[in-house]
Protein backbone atom coordinates (compact mmCIF):
# COMPACT_ATOMS: atom_id res chain seq x y z
CA UNK A 1 0.00 0.00 0.00
CA UNK A 2 1.04 3.65 -0.96
CA UNK A 3 1.94 5.17 2.39
CA UNK A 4 3.12 8.71 1.94
CA UNK A 5 4.99 8.74 5.58
CA UNK A 6 6.98 5.66 3.92
CA UNK A 7 10.22 6.13 2.30
CA UNK A 8 10.20 4.55 -1.30
CA UNK A 9 12.22 1.19 -1.70
CA UNK A 10 13.29 2.54 -5.11
CA UNK A 11 12.99 6.57 -6.32
CA UNK A 12 13.62 7.11 -9.77
CA UNK A 13 14.18 11.27 -10.41
CA UNK A 14 14.24 12.90 -13.69
CA UNK A 15 15.86 9.74 -15.27
CA UNK A 16 16.96 10.41 -19.00
CA UNK A 17 18.70 7.50 -21.21
CA UNK A 18 19.39 8.04 -25.15
CA UNK A 19 20.84 5.38 -27.17
CA UNK A 20 23.61 5.81 -30.04
CA UNK A 21 22.13 4.46 -33.55
CA UNK A 22 23.33 4.80 -37.01
CA UNK A 23 20.76 7.72 -37.45
CA UNK A 24 21.73 10.16 -34.87
CA UNK A 25 20.72 9.60 -30.63
CA UNK A 26 17.65 7.93 -29.77
CA UNK A 27 16.47 9.59 -26.41
CA UNK A 28 14.72 6.56 -24.87
CA UNK A 29 13.74 7.59 -21.74
CA UNK A 30 13.04 11.45 -21.38
CA UNK A 31 12.80 12.56 -17.62
CA UNK A 32 11.06 10.36 -16.36
CA UNK A 33 10.32 10.38 -12.25
CA UNK A 34 8.15 8.05 -10.36
CA UNK A 35 8.37 6.32 -6.82
CA UNK A 36 8.00 2.30 -5.53
CA UNK A 37 6.87 1.59 -2.08
CA UNK A 38 7.33 -1.37 0.04
CA UNK A 39 4.71 -3.96 -0.64
CA UNK A 40 2.89 -2.34 -3.65
CA UNK A 41 2.68 -3.04 -7.05
CA UNK A 42 3.58 -0.06 -9.63
CA UNK A 43 1.94 -0.96 -13.06
CA UNK A 44 4.24 0.78 -15.64
CA UNK A 45 1.84 0.99 -18.94
CA UNK A 46 2.45 1.68 -22.12
CA UNK A 47 2.71 1.41 -26.39
CA UNK A 48 5.68 -0.77 -27.48
CA UNK A 49 8.41 1.55 -27.45
CA UNK A 50 7.62 3.80 -25.11
CA UNK A 51 10.74 3.25 -22.96
CA UNK A 52 9.07 0.84 -19.98
CA UNK A 53 11.92 -1.82 -20.87
CA UNK A 54 14.39 0.49 -21.24
CA UNK A 55 13.52 2.07 -17.70
CA UNK A 56 13.44 -1.03 -16.30
CA UNK A 57 16.61 -1.96 -17.19
CA UNK A 58 18.50 0.71 -15.69
CA UNK A 59 17.13 0.03 -12.37
CA UNK A 60 18.93 -3.36 -13.03
CA UNK A 61 22.00 -1.77 -14.53
CA UNK A 62 21.96 -3.77 -17.55
CA UNK A 63 21.47 -1.02 -20.64
CA UNK A 64 22.70 -2.17 -23.78
CA UNK A 65 26.39 -0.93 -24.40
CA UNK A 66 24.72 2.11 -26.57
CA UNK A 67 22.53 3.02 -23.99
CA UNK A 68 23.53 5.51 -21.15
CA UNK A 69 21.78 7.60 -18.55
CA UNK A 70 22.27 11.06 -19.16
CA UNK A 71 20.89 12.56 -16.38
CA UNK A 72 19.52 11.54 -13.11
CA UNK A 73 18.73 9.36 -10.51
CA UNK A 74 17.81 5.96 -9.60
CA UNK A 75 17.59 5.56 -5.39
CA UNK A 76 17.97 2.40 -4.11
CA UNK A 77 18.01 2.78 0.15
CA UNK A 78 18.80 6.40 -0.19
CA UNK A 79 22.18 5.36 -2.66
CA UNK A 80 21.89 6.60 -6.39
CA UNK A 81 22.41 3.10 -8.14
CA UNK A 82 23.51 5.43 -11.37
CA UNK A 83 26.51 6.15 -9.28
CA UNK A 84 28.04 3.28 -7.91
CA UNK A 85 30.26 0.90 -8.87
CA UNK A 86 29.97 -2.92 -10.81
CA UNK A 87 30.69 -4.25 -7.48
CA UNK A 88 27.82 -2.68 -5.55
CA UNK A 89 25.36 -2.71 -8.40
CA UNK A 90 26.13 -7.01 -8.07
CA UNK A 91 24.88 -6.80 -4.64
CA UNK A 92 22.00 -4.99 -4.85
CA UNK A 93 21.13 -6.68 -8.46
CA UNK A 94 21.97 -10.03 -7.44
CA UNK A 95 20.43 -10.11 -4.15
CA UNK A 96 17.52 -7.39 -4.10
CA UNK A 97 16.29 -7.38 -7.34
CA UNK A 98 14.52 -10.07 -9.74
CA UNK A 99 13.69 -9.73 -12.70
CA UNK A 100 11.53 -11.67 -15.32
CA UNK A 101 11.16 -11.24 -18.64
CA UNK A 102 8.56 -11.75 -21.34
CA UNK A 103 9.88 -14.68 -22.80
CA UNK A 104 10.71 -17.71 -20.15
CA UNK A 105 12.24 -19.45 -22.83
CA UNK A 106 15.25 -16.90 -23.67
CA UNK A 107 15.92 -16.48 -20.07
CA UNK A 108 16.30 -20.30 -19.50
CA UNK A 109 19.02 -22.01 -20.73
CA UNK A 110 17.35 -24.82 -22.51
CA UNK A 111 20.55 -27.57 -21.99
CA UNK A 112 20.55 -27.13 -18.25
CA UNK A 113 18.95 -28.83 -15.99
CA UNK A 114 16.14 -26.71 -14.17
CA UNK A 115 17.19 -27.48 -10.91
CA UNK A 116 20.81 -26.45 -11.64
CA UNK A 117 19.42 -23.38 -13.07
CA UNK A 118 18.04 -21.99 -9.72
CA UNK A 119 20.35 -22.92 -7.47
CA UNK A 120 23.08 -21.65 -9.80
CA UNK A 121 22.90 -18.28 -8.11
CA UNK A 122 23.05 -19.48 -4.59
CA UNK A 123 25.55 -22.02 -5.04
CA UNK A 124 28.34 -19.47 -6.31
CA UNK A 125 28.58 -17.84 -3.07
CA UNK A 126 27.83 -21.24 -1.26
CA UNK A 127 31.26 -21.23 0.47
CA UNK A 128 30.02 -19.43 3.75
CA UNK A 129 33.65 -18.66 5.19
CA UNK A 130 34.75 -16.91 1.84
CA UNK A 131 31.13 -15.01 1.69
CA UNK A 132 31.70 -13.95 5.38
CA UNK A 133 34.96 -12.57 4.26
CA UNK A 134 33.86 -10.73 1.65
CA UNK A 135 30.86 -9.43 3.54
CA UNK A 136 33.28 -8.01 6.17
CA UNK A 137 35.72 -5.93 3.64
CA UNK A 138 32.32 -5.39 1.61
CA UNK A 139 32.15 -1.54 3.12
CA UNK A 140 35.71 -0.73 1.93
CA UNK A 141 35.85 -2.54 -1.12
CA UNK A 142 32.46 -0.49 -2.08
CA UNK A 143 33.97 2.83 -0.93
CA UNK A 144 37.30 2.39 -2.78
CA UNK A 145 35.37 1.26 -6.24
CA UNK A 146 32.67 3.44 -5.76
CA UNK A 147 35.76 6.57 -5.68
CA UNK A 148 36.99 4.86 -8.77
CA UNK A 149 33.35 5.17 -10.34
CA UNK A 150 32.84 8.43 -8.95
CA UNK A 151 35.73 9.52 -10.78
CA UNK A 152 35.12 7.63 -13.93
CA UNK A 153 31.31 9.13 -14.75
CA UNK A 154 32.74 12.10 -14.08
CA UNK A 155 35.57 11.98 -16.50
CA UNK A 156 33.38 9.60 -18.93
CA UNK A 157 30.14 12.70 -18.61
CA UNK A 158 32.53 15.11 -19.35
CA UNK A 159 34.02 12.99 -22.75
CA UNK A 160 29.93 12.64 -23.47
CA UNK A 161 29.55 16.70 -23.52
CA UNK A 162 32.66 17.39 -25.77
CA UNK A 163 31.60 13.98 -28.07
CA UNK A 164 27.90 15.95 -28.41
CA UNK A 165 29.61 19.52 -28.84
CA UNK A 166 31.49 17.81 -31.64
CA UNK A 167 28.10 16.13 -33.21
CA UNK A 168 26.23 19.44 -33.06
CA UNK A 169 29.20 21.03 -34.87
CA UNK A 170 29.80 18.74 -37.50
CA UNK A 171 25.94 19.60 -38.16
CA UNK A 172 26.49 23.32 -37.61
CA UNK A 173 29.22 23.17 -40.68
CA UNK A 174 27.15 21.52 -43.26
CA UNK A 175 24.64 24.37 -41.97
CA UNK A 176 27.30 27.05 -42.10
CA UNK A 177 28.97 26.14 -45.62
CA UNK A 178 25.28 26.26 -47.13
CA UNK A 179 24.71 29.63 -45.12
CA UNK A 180 27.81 31.10 -46.30
CA UNK A 181 27.59 29.76 -50.00
CA UNK A 182 30.27 31.67 -51.92
CA UNK A 183 31.28 34.32 -49.07
CA UNK A 184 34.16 31.66 -48.60
CA UNK A 185 35.53 35.13 -45.98
CA UNK A 186 32.18 34.83 -43.50
CA UNK A 187 32.30 31.27 -44.00
CA UNK A 188 35.89 31.19 -42.77
CA UNK A 189 35.46 32.95 -39.58
CA UNK A 190 32.57 31.12 -38.69
CA UNK A 191 34.12 27.62 -39.31
CA UNK A 192 37.30 29.42 -37.37
CA UNK A 193 34.67 30.66 -34.42
CA UNK A 194 33.51 27.17 -34.24
CA UNK A 195 37.04 25.81 -34.00
CA UNK A 196 37.68 28.04 -31.47
CA UNK A 197 34.63 27.03 -29.76
CA UNK A 198 35.41 23.20 -29.62
CA UNK A 199 39.13 23.53 -28.94
CA UNK A 200 38.48 25.81 -25.98
CA UNK A 201 35.60 23.48 -24.75
CA UNK A 202 38.47 20.63 -25.20
CA UNK A 203 40.93 22.25 -23.28
CA UNK A 204 38.15 22.20 -20.91
CA UNK A 205 38.24 18.64 -20.76
CA UNK A 206 41.56 18.41 -20.38
CA UNK A 207 42.11 20.65 -17.75
CA UNK A 208 38.65 18.48 -15.66
CA UNK A 209 40.34 15.31 -16.40
CA UNK A 210 43.52 16.12 -15.11
CA UNK A 211 42.19 18.05 -11.69
CA UNK A 212 39.71 15.24 -10.83
CA UNK A 213 42.55 12.82 -11.45
CA UNK A 214 44.86 14.58 -8.71
CA UNK A 215 41.99 15.59 -6.30
CA UNK A 216 41.20 11.39 -6.55
CA UNK A 217 44.99 10.45 -5.86
CA UNK A 218 45.05 11.10 -2.02
CA UNK A 219 41.64 9.93 -1.09
CA UNK A 220 42.51 6.28 -3.28
CA UNK A 221 45.13 6.13 -1.10
CA UNK A 222 43.56 6.43 1.98
CA UNK A 223 40.52 3.86 0.59
CA UNK A 224 43.44 1.41 -0.05
CA UNK A 225 45.14 1.69 2.90
CA UNK A 226 41.79 1.23 5.04
CA UNK A 227 40.94 -1.60 2.48
CA UNK A 228 44.61 -2.86 3.46
CA UNK A 229 43.16 -2.65 7.23
CA UNK A 230 40.16 -4.28 7.28
CA UNK A 231 41.45 -7.15 5.10
CA UNK A 232 43.17 -8.36 7.91
CA UNK A 233 40.97 -7.81 10.65
CA UNK A 234 38.46 -9.88 8.25
CA UNK A 235 40.98 -12.33 7.64
CA UNK A 236 41.90 -12.71 11.65
CA UNK A 237 37.50 -12.76 12.50
CA UNK A 238 37.06 -15.49 9.91
CA UNK A 239 39.70 -17.49 11.14
CA UNK A 240 38.20 -17.07 14.46
CA UNK A 241 34.89 -18.33 13.65
CA UNK A 242 36.24 -20.75 12.01
CA UNK A 243 38.55 -22.48 14.53
CA UNK A 244 35.57 -22.02 16.63
CA UNK A 245 33.52 -24.42 14.52
CA UNK A 246 35.43 -27.00 14.06
CA UNK A 247 36.14 -26.63 17.96
CA UNK A 248 32.76 -27.25 18.64
CA UNK A 249 32.29 -29.69 16.17
CA UNK A 250 35.32 -32.33 17.53
CA UNK A 251 34.29 -31.52 20.83
CA UNK A 252 30.77 -32.88 20.16
CA UNK A 253 32.01 -35.62 18.38
CA UNK A 254 35.44 -36.82 20.07
CA UNK A 255 33.29 -38.33 23.15
CA UNK A 256 31.03 -39.67 20.45
CA UNK A 257 33.71 -41.75 18.64
CA UNK A 258 35.10 -43.03 21.66
CA UNK A 259 31.83 -44.45 22.67
CA UNK A 260 32.20 -45.95 19.09
CA UNK A 261 35.29 -47.44 20.33
CA UNK A 262 34.04 -48.95 23.24
CA UNK A 263 30.93 -50.32 22.28
CA UNK A 264 30.37 -53.77 20.45
CA UNK A 265 26.43 -53.47 20.27
CA UNK A 266 25.60 -53.33 16.45
CA UNK A 267 22.59 -50.99 17.56
CA UNK A 268 24.63 -48.89 19.75
CA UNK A 269 27.15 -48.30 16.88
CA UNK A 270 24.52 -47.57 14.41
CA UNK A 271 22.96 -45.08 16.77
CA UNK A 272 26.07 -43.25 17.14
CA UNK A 273 27.35 -43.11 13.83
CA UNK A 274 24.06 -41.42 12.94
CA UNK A 275 24.39 -39.02 15.38
CA UNK A 276 28.28 -38.21 14.63
CA UNK A 277 26.26 -37.70 10.89
CA UNK A 278 24.24 -35.21 11.99
CA UNK A 279 26.44 -32.92 13.68
CA UNK A 280 28.89 -33.50 10.59
CA UNK A 281 26.36 -31.99 8.48
CA UNK A 282 25.41 -29.40 10.70
CA UNK A 283 29.06 -28.32 10.86
CA UNK A 284 29.14 -28.58 7.16
CA UNK A 285 26.17 -26.59 6.51
CA UNK A 286 27.57 -23.62 9.03
CA UNK A 287 31.15 -23.79 6.46
CA UNK A 288 29.09 -23.89 2.58
CA UNK A 289 25.97 -24.37 1.18
CA UNK A 290 26.00 -27.92 -0.09
CA UNK A 291 23.85 -29.01 -2.98
CA UNK A 292 21.82 -30.95 -0.60
CA UNK A 293 20.55 -27.91 0.61
CA UNK A 294 20.28 -26.03 -2.39
CA UNK A 295 18.33 -28.33 -3.48
CA UNK A 296 15.86 -28.45 -0.50
CA UNK A 297 15.82 -24.83 -1.32
CA UNK A 298 15.11 -24.80 -4.52
CA UNK A 299 12.32 -27.39 -3.97
CA UNK A 300 10.78 -25.26 -1.78
CA UNK A 301 10.82 -22.17 -3.79
CA UNK A 302 9.25 -24.66 -6.68
CA UNK A 303 6.34 -25.88 -4.58
CA UNK A 304 6.27 -22.11 -3.44
CA UNK A 305 5.68 -20.64 -7.45
CA UNK A 306 2.93 -23.77 -7.97
CA UNK A 307 5.50 -26.38 -9.65
CA UNK A 308 3.75 -30.02 -9.13
CA UNK A 309 5.79 -32.59 -8.13
CA UNK A 310 9.09 -30.50 -7.56
CA UNK A 311 11.19 -32.58 -6.34
CA UNK A 312 11.02 -34.74 -9.47
CA UNK A 313 10.92 -32.08 -12.12
CA UNK A 314 13.98 -30.59 -10.44
CA UNK A 315 15.76 -32.53 -12.69
CA UNK A 316 14.13 -31.87 -16.05
CA UNK A 317 14.74 -29.89 -18.76
CA UNK A 318 13.10 -26.72 -19.77
CA UNK A 319 11.21 -28.30 -22.78
CA UNK A 320 10.06 -30.57 -20.69
CA UNK A 321 7.89 -27.77 -18.98
CA UNK A 322 4.74 -25.30 -20.73
CA UNK A 323 4.90 -22.04 -21.19
CA UNK A 324 3.07 -21.10 -18.01
CA UNK A 325 5.55 -23.25 -16.02
CA UNK A 326 8.31 -22.67 -17.68
CA UNK A 327 7.59 -18.78 -16.68
CA UNK A 328 7.26 -20.04 -12.77
CA UNK A 329 10.81 -21.25 -13.17
CA UNK A 330 11.90 -18.11 -14.16
CA UNK A 331 10.24 -16.63 -11.69
CA UNK A 332 11.70 -19.08 -8.82
CA UNK A 333 14.63 -18.41 -9.94
CA UNK A 334 14.30 -14.75 -9.63
CA UNK A 335 12.83 -15.69 -5.98
CA UNK A 336 15.62 -18.28 -4.84
CA UNK A 337 17.89 -14.80 -3.80
CA UNK A 338 15.11 -13.57 -1.80
CA UNK A 339 14.85 -10.07 -3.25
CA UNK A 340 13.15 -7.00 -2.13
CA UNK A 341 11.43 -5.87 -5.31
CA UNK A 342 10.79 -7.88 -8.08
CA UNK A 343 10.51 -6.85 -11.74
CA UNK A 344 8.21 -7.94 -14.39
CA UNK A 345 8.49 -7.28 -17.73
CA UNK A 346 5.84 -8.37 -19.53
CA UNK A 347 5.89 -11.78 -18.10
CA UNK A 348 3.04 -13.06 -19.37
CA UNK A 349 2.76 -11.63 -23.09
CA UNK A 350 4.14 -14.79 -24.29
CA UNK A 351 1.08 -17.25 -22.28
CA UNK A 352 -2.34 -17.41 -22.90
CA UNK A 353 -5.29 -15.94 -21.09
CA UNK A 354 -6.14 -18.80 -18.63
CA UNK A 355 -2.74 -18.86 -18.09
CA UNK A 356 -1.52 -15.51 -18.04
CA UNK A 357 -4.46 -15.25 -15.54
CA UNK A 358 -2.61 -17.73 -13.34
CA UNK A 359 0.79 -15.76 -13.40
CA UNK A 360 -1.16 -12.90 -12.21
CA UNK A 361 -2.58 -14.83 -9.42
CA UNK A 362 0.73 -16.23 -8.74
CA UNK A 363 2.89 -12.47 -8.66
CA UNK A 364 0.04 -11.04 -6.38
CA UNK A 365 -0.09 -14.09 -3.83
CA UNK A 366 4.18 -14.11 -3.89
CA UNK A 367 3.75 -9.80 -3.21
CA UNK A 368 1.09 -10.66 -0.35
CA UNK A 369 3.43 -13.17 1.21
CA UNK A 370 6.85 -12.14 0.55
CA UNK A 371 6.06 -8.24 0.76
CA UNK A 372 7.67 -7.88 -2.39
CA UNK A 373 7.69 -4.95 -4.14
CA UNK A 374 6.55 -5.24 -7.41
CA UNK A 375 6.99 -3.30 -10.55
CA UNK A 376 5.14 -4.77 -13.31
CA UNK A 377 5.44 -3.73 -16.96
CA UNK A 378 3.03 -4.40 -19.55
CA UNK A 379 0.95 -2.28 -22.91
CA UNK A 380 -2.28 -3.19 -21.72
CA UNK A 381 -3.89 -1.41 -18.73
CA UNK A 382 -6.67 -4.48 -18.62
CA UNK A 383 -3.83 -7.03 -17.12
CA UNK A 384 -2.91 -4.90 -14.05
CA UNK A 385 -6.97 -3.88 -13.66
CA UNK A 386 -7.18 -5.96 -10.77
CA UNK A 387 -3.61 -6.21 -9.88
CA UNK A 388 -1.95 -2.57 -9.70
CA UNK A 389 -1.77 -0.62 -6.70
CA UNK A 390 -0.56 2.83 -9.09
CA UNK A 391 -0.01 2.99 -12.49
CA UNK A 392 2.22 5.06 -14.16
CA UNK A 393 1.37 5.48 -18.16
CA UNK A 394 4.20 5.93 -20.58
CA UNK A 395 4.56 7.47 -23.86
CA UNK A 396 7.72 8.71 -26.16
CA UNK A 397 9.85 8.20 -22.89
CA UNK A 398 7.72 10.20 -20.64
CA UNK A 399 5.13 9.24 -18.04
CA UNK A 400 2.48 11.03 -19.07
CA UNK A 401 0.06 10.32 -16.20
CA UNK A 402 0.57 8.71 -12.95
CA UNK A 403 -1.75 8.07 -9.61
CA UNK A 404 -3.35 5.15 -7.95
CA UNK A 405 -4.96 2.67 -9.70
CA UNK A 406 -8.77 3.93 -9.23
CA UNK A 407 -7.60 7.07 -10.11
CA UNK A 408 -6.67 6.01 -13.27
CA UNK A 409 -9.04 3.17 -14.46
CA UNK A 410 -12.17 5.71 -12.82
CA UNK A 411 -10.47 9.50 -13.63
CA UNK A 412 -8.11 9.62 -16.01
CA UNK A 413 -7.33 12.78 -17.37
CA UNK A 414 -5.13 12.41 -19.78
CA UNK A 415 -6.18 11.72 -23.79
CA UNK A 416 -3.52 8.91 -23.78
CA UNK A 417 -4.81 7.03 -21.44
CA UNK A 418 -8.41 7.25 -22.80
CA UNK A 419 -6.64 5.81 -25.38
CA UNK A 420 -5.06 3.29 -23.85
CA UNK A 421 -8.21 2.37 -21.51
CA UNK A 422 -10.58 2.10 -24.94
CA UNK A 423 -8.48 -0.15 -26.55
CA UNK A 424 -8.56 -2.84 -23.72
CA UNK A 425 -10.20 -6.00 -24.93
CA UNK A 426 -13.64 -6.16 -23.78
CA UNK A 427 -14.61 -8.87 -20.78
CA UNK A 428 -17.27 -10.09 -22.37
CA UNK A 429 -16.90 -9.89 -26.39
CA UNK A 430 -12.45 -10.22 -25.97
CA UNK A 431 -12.25 -7.76 -28.47
CA UNK A 432 -10.45 -4.77 -28.65
CA UNK A 433 -12.82 -1.89 -28.96
CA UNK A 434 -10.76 0.71 -30.68
CA UNK A 435 -7.01 1.02 -31.82
CA UNK A 436 -4.98 3.71 -31.09
CA UNK A 437 -4.59 5.39 -34.55
CA UNK A 438 -0.77 6.33 -35.83
CA UNK A 439 1.96 5.43 -34.54
CA UNK A 440 4.38 6.54 -31.85
CA UNK A 441 7.21 9.24 -33.01
CA UNK A 442 10.87 8.30 -33.55
CA UNK A 443 12.34 9.30 -30.17
CA UNK A 444 15.68 10.16 -33.07
CA UNK A 445 13.45 13.43 -33.21
CA UNK A 446 11.26 13.74 -30.39
CA UNK A 447 8.34 16.17 -31.71
CA UNK A 448 8.30 19.78 -29.97
CA UNK A 449 5.18 20.10 -27.70
CA UNK A 450 3.18 17.08 -26.66
CA UNK A 451 4.19 13.82 -27.95
CA UNK A 452 0.58 12.44 -28.61
CA UNK A 453 -0.74 15.63 -30.26
CA UNK A 454 -0.45 14.20 -33.79
CA UNK A 455 -2.36 11.46 -32.36
CA UNK A 456 -5.23 12.70 -30.74
CA UNK A 457 -8.38 14.27 -31.55
CA UNK A 458 -8.02 16.40 -28.03
CA UNK A 459 -4.99 17.80 -29.36
CA UNK A 460 -5.22 22.01 -29.32
CA UNK A 461 -2.98 23.98 -31.09
CA UNK A 462 -0.57 24.80 -27.98
CA UNK A 463 0.15 21.02 -27.42
CA UNK A 464 1.95 21.21 -30.65
CA UNK A 465 4.10 23.94 -29.68
CA UNK A 466 5.09 23.34 -26.07
CA UNK A 467 5.18 20.89 -23.77
CA UNK A 468 2.16 20.86 -20.65
CA UNK A 469 3.55 21.31 -17.21
CA UNK A 470 2.35 18.42 -15.00
CA UNK A 471 -0.92 19.30 -13.25
CA UNK A 472 -1.32 17.85 -9.81
CA UNK A 473 -4.92 16.32 -9.72
CA UNK A 474 -4.82 15.07 -6.14
CA UNK A 475 -1.86 14.20 -3.45
CA UNK A 476 -1.70 11.27 -5.40
CA UNK A 477 -2.26 11.98 -9.40
CA UNK A 478 -0.70 13.66 -11.86
CA UNK A 479 -1.27 14.13 -15.68
CA UNK A 480 0.83 16.30 -17.89
CA UNK A 481 -1.95 17.30 -20.91
CA UNK A 482 -3.19 20.78 -21.54
CA UNK A 483 -6.81 20.03 -21.27
CA UNK A 484 -5.77 20.90 -17.35
CA UNK A 485 -4.82 23.80 -17.69
CA UNK A 486 -7.94 26.11 -16.37
CA UNK A 487 -7.90 28.10 -20.30
CA UNK A 488 -8.50 25.08 -21.77
CA UNK A 489 -12.24 23.99 -23.34
CA UNK A 490 -14.21 21.49 -21.25
CA UNK A 491 -13.80 18.01 -22.75
CA UNK A 492 -15.41 14.69 -22.04
CA UNK A 493 -13.63 11.52 -22.03
CA UNK A 494 -14.34 9.65 -24.49
CA UNK A 495 -18.12 8.01 -24.22
CA UNK A 496 -16.34 4.17 -25.02
CA UNK A 497 -14.56 4.85 -21.69
CA UNK A 498 -16.63 6.40 -19.39
CA UNK A 499 -19.56 3.72 -20.04
CA UNK A 500 -16.85 1.59 -19.26
CA UNK A 501 -16.10 3.55 -16.10
CA UNK A 502 -19.63 3.33 -15.01
CA UNK A 503 -20.60 -0.26 -15.77
CA UNK A 504 -17.43 -1.21 -13.89
CA UNK A 505 -18.51 1.28 -10.81
CA UNK A 506 -21.83 -0.56 -11.16
CA UNK A 507 -20.77 -3.69 -10.93
CA UNK A 508 -18.34 -2.90 -8.14
CA UNK A 509 -21.54 -1.07 -6.46
CA UNK A 510 -23.40 -4.23 -7.07
CA UNK A 511 -20.91 -6.54 -5.30
CA UNK A 512 -20.72 -4.29 -2.46
CA UNK A 513 -24.18 -4.01 -2.05
CA UNK A 514 -24.88 -7.82 -1.82
N1 LIG B 1 19.83 -1.16 -27.78
C1 LIG B 1 19.09 -0.21 -28.32
N2 LIG B 1 19.58 0.60 -29.30
C2 LIG B 1 18.83 1.59 -29.83
N3 LIG B 1 17.59 1.87 -29.46
C3 LIG B 1 17.05 1.11 -28.49
C4 LIG B 1 17.75 0.04 -27.88
N4 LIG B 1 16.95 -0.54 -26.95
C5 LIG B 1 15.79 0.15 -26.99
N5 LIG B 1 15.84 1.14 -27.90
C6 LIG B 1 14.79 2.10 -28.22
O1 LIG B 1 14.34 2.71 -27.03
C7 LIG B 1 12.95 2.96 -27.09
C8 LIG B 1 12.27 2.35 -25.88
O2 LIG B 1 12.42 0.94 -25.93
P1 LIG B 1 11.83 -0.05 -24.85
O3 LIG B 1 12.41 -1.37 -25.11
O4 LIG B 1 12.00 0.52 -23.50
O5 LIG B 1 10.30 -0.04 -25.21
P2 LIG B 1 9.12 -0.76 -24.43
O6 LIG B 1 8.24 0.31 -23.87
O7 LIG B 1 9.67 -1.76 -23.48
O8 LIG B 1 8.35 -1.46 -25.63
P3 LIG B 1 7.86 -2.98 -25.84
O9 LIG B 1 6.44 -2.98 -25.39
O10 LIG B 1 7.99 -3.14 -27.31
O11 LIG B 1 8.74 -3.88 -25.07
C9 LIG B 1 12.47 2.38 -28.41
O12 LIG B 1 12.38 3.43 -29.35
C10 LIG B 1 13.56 1.43 -28.79
O13 LIG B 1 13.65 1.30 -30.18
MG1 LIG C 1 9.73 -3.82 -23.47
Amino acid sequence: MTNKKELPVIEVRDLNISFSTDHGRLHAVRGVNFELYKGEVLAIVGESGSGKSVSAKAIMGILPPNGRIEDGEILYGGEDLTQISEEEFHRIRGKKVGMIFQDPLSSLNPIMRIGKQITEAILINGNKLKEMYRELIAPEVIALSNEKTKVAAKIDRSAFELHKLAETHKASHQALKAKYGEDKDGLKVALDKLRADYASAKATHKELVKSTKAATKLVQKELKAELKVAKKAAKVEVATHARTLKKDYIEQVTPLKLRLKQTSNRETKKAIKTEINVIKTAYIDKTRLTKTVAKQMAVQVMEEVGIPNAARRYKQFPFEFSGGMRQRIVIAIALIQNPDILICDEPTTALDVTIQAQILELILKLKRERELSVIFITHDLGVVANMADRVAVMYAGKIVEYGKADEIFYDPRHPYTWALLSSIPDVDSKERLEAIPGTPPNLVYPPQGDAFALRSKYAMAVDFIEEAPVFKISETHYAQTWLLDERAPKVEMPKIVSERIRISLEKAGKKDGK
